[in-house]
């Protein structure tokens, strides 16, 4: 079993699921790098899933997902709501999210995962939770950004502990790439913020090496920002800690 489910698996198929749409900046939203080409920051992997999670895939992805479509997303009609709208790369099982997405109620969640089990368990989390401000998209979150995120839309981008590809081989596979940040940065919204957290000290310094160096984006701190309240400290970095790394956030916004 692929841990990726197949692309018709989000396809709303009743009244009452989620429908597509289209922004009025869609054509403008497919047309930056990278490329169909580009380096995947993700390996397809066999893992388990359990049959909570694979019942939630089953039963509850026509509700809170959408699936990957190259049309860039009405944000309004997708979350019911106007709002302010936080694109986060990668929720892994999706803890973070719940919490991050309860305390700020007033704000929408667009998660992007890739990872079938994490995709169950952030599904059971929004049916058990009552969460109404979370939708999912199960997709490599590079092609998701270039084609369905308008220029200018987003408030915010979470970027939690992104897997390291410790290997110097490997570091190409990143996500944090000049390339991707510049097409993430153009999806901001004029004074939206990008947040990354990482606890590999090398992987720290490529993102504000990277961040620093794409002109739209100016840094809120002085290098490396204190962890916000409404970060809580999450699975990966709880590994990380007790493997005695630091962790160090990166908060950069567009400027205005
Ligand atoms: C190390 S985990 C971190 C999970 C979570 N943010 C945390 O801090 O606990 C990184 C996650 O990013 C996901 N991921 C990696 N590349 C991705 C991509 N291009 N699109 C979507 N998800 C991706 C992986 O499947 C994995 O679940």
């Amino acid at each position: 079993m692929t841990t990726i489910a197949p692309m018709n698996a989000t396809e709303p198929t009743s009244p009452g699921q989620l429908t597509d749409s289209t922004h009025p900046k869609a054509n403008e939203a497919s047309a930056t790098h990278p490329g169909p080409s580009h380096i995947r920051s993700f390996v397809h992997r066999r893992s388990h899933i359990t049959p909570g999670q694979k019942e939630a895939l089953d039963s509850l992805m026509p509700l809170w997902a959408r699936p990957y479509r190259a049309a860039a997303l009405d944000f309004e009609q997708v979350f019911g709501r106007p709002a302010a709208t936080i694109l986060e790369i990668g929720f892994g099982m999706g803890e973070t999210t719940e919490k991050i997405a309860t305390t700020r109620a007033d704000d929408n969640f667009l998660c992007v995962e890739v990872f079938n089990a994490g995709v169950g368990a952030l599904l059971k989390r929004i049916e058990t939770s009552g969460l109404q401000n979370i939708r999912i998209i199960q997709h490599d979150a590079v092609e998701v950004v270039r084609d369905m995120i308008a220029p200018d839309s987003l408030a915010g981008i979470h970027i939690y502990f992104p897997d390291p590809w410790p290997k110097s081989r490997h570091h190409k596979r990143r996500l944090v790439q000049p390339p991707f940040i510049a097409l993430l940065a153009s999806r901001l919204a004029p004074g939206g913020y990008i947040h990354c957290a990482t606890d590999w000290e090398n992987y720290a310094e490529q993102m504000l090496a990277v961040l620093g160096a794409e002109s739209s984006l100016e840094n809120s701190c002085e290098g490396y920002a204190p962890r916000p309240d409404f970060r809580p400290q999450t699975k990966f970095e709880t590994r990380g800690l007790r493997l005695g790394h630091g962790v160090w956030d990166l908060i950069f916004t567009r400027k205005k």
